[in-house]
């Protein structure tokens, strides 16, 4: 392992701790993967962020391979696909923000109530349908659900953020969840106005000559 395969897990073994730390994530209910060679970096399954060490990080190739003493994120079915799929995403962060997890378990999208939205790609941040963890049915979901989108939730487990740096994913994650907090805030009041897709198309054009850029 030389020092830039050691500097990249480690990396992702800080954002792990990040996402515990901002509370966008609890336990080991979450994983990260990055973009690697063929394949991808992915966290190993049910292994607590602080005893993580980078040789603790699993290398799979682009066939699902692996080799070593950790075994992959019970996750890294869809990591993979998202990968595979998405030349324009390098790095996906699952977690289960309890704001986002909790319009999951609503098997709610996120309308466009706020005009971030659009930082997710599109006018709505879309639900995928409930599959069992780690499926290839899950993967199939997520992967329909980020159809010309950056993230979205999965019914009744958590969300999914995807960005071409580990660190616009791990940002994307904390949009998310302010986004699915201030949603859920308004519907204890009532079923918040919406913007248009009109309005989203006008800000995203916008975003593309300012600082949101993918
Ligand atoms: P891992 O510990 O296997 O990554 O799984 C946690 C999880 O997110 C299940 O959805």
């Amino acid at each position: 392992m030389n020092q830039q395969d050691i500097q990249k897990r480690q990396s992702i073994i800080d954002a792990c701790r990040r996402m515990n730390a901002l509370g966008v994530n609890q336990g080991t209910s979450g994983n990260i993967s990055v973009r690697h060679a063929d394949g991808m970096l992915v966290t190993p399954t049910s292994m607590p962020y602080d005893a993580m060490q980078p040789e603790d990080i699993v290398f799979m190739n682009g066939d699902g391979e692996w080799q070593g003493a950790r075994q992959p994120s019970s996750e890294w079915r869809f990591h993979l696909d998202i990968l595979r799929a998405r030349s324009d995403v390098n790095a996906v962060v699952h977690a289960h923000p309890p704001y986002c997890t909790s319009l999951s378990i609503l098997e709610r999208p996120i309308p466009p109530i706020h005009y971030m939205v659009a930082v997710a790609g599109g006018s709505d941040i879309r639900c995928a349908p409930y599959a069992t963890f780690g499926t290839d049915e899950l993967s199939v979901n997520a992967l329909a659900a980020l159809e010309e989108r950056k993230a979205c939730l999965l019914a009744h487990h958590g969300m999914i953020a995807t960005g071409t740096t580990l660190d616009k994913a791990m940002w994307l994650t904390v949009e998310v969840e302010t986004l699915a907090r201030q949603y859920l805030t308004c519907l204890q009041v009532e079923e918040p106005p919406l913007l248009s897709d009109a309005e989203i198309q006008n800000v995203i054009a916008r975003m593309s000559n300012y600082g949101h850029r993918d």
